[in-house]
């Protein structure tokens, strides 16, 4: 395994996602409070670029006419919606359904995917 420096911290001042090419490997990059995550950018379903996707949150299971929104640590497949957690990869919907993460380190200021 091998560290790939990718950007500088500064560079996540706004909560967007920041998309990496690592020798061909399209990694997406995000900053979730202060801790940093990164998910294959490939959509398990049918291929989509799916770090391109709005960071979103999305209805928790609830009680009928109770409402539990979580915000923000989601992102939603541009092609067909299906959800995902940025933290873990998994979808929302299926344990087994999921896009690859990787481990961040952050050295100095710079944020690295670990490979
Ligand atoms: S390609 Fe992502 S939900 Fe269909």
């Amino acid at each position: 395994m091998a560290i790939h420096y990718v950007a500088k911290v500064e560079d996540f001042a706004g909560g967007e996602c920041i998309i990496v090419d690592i020798n061909g490997l399209s990694i997406g990059v995000y900053q979730l409070g202060k801790k940093f995550y990164a998910l294959y950018n490939r959509c398990p379903h049918e291929g989509a670029p799916l770090c391109k996707g709005p960071i979103t949150g999305t209805n928790l299971p609830s009680k009928v006419y109770e409402y539990e929104y979580s915000q923000g640590e989601i992102v939603r497949c541009p092609w067909h919606g299906w959800e995902f957690d940025i933290k873990t990869g998994k979808s929302l919907f299926n344990d087994k359904v999921r896009t690859r993460s990787y481990r961040i380190e952050i050295n100095e200021g710079r944020v690295g995917i670990i490979i």
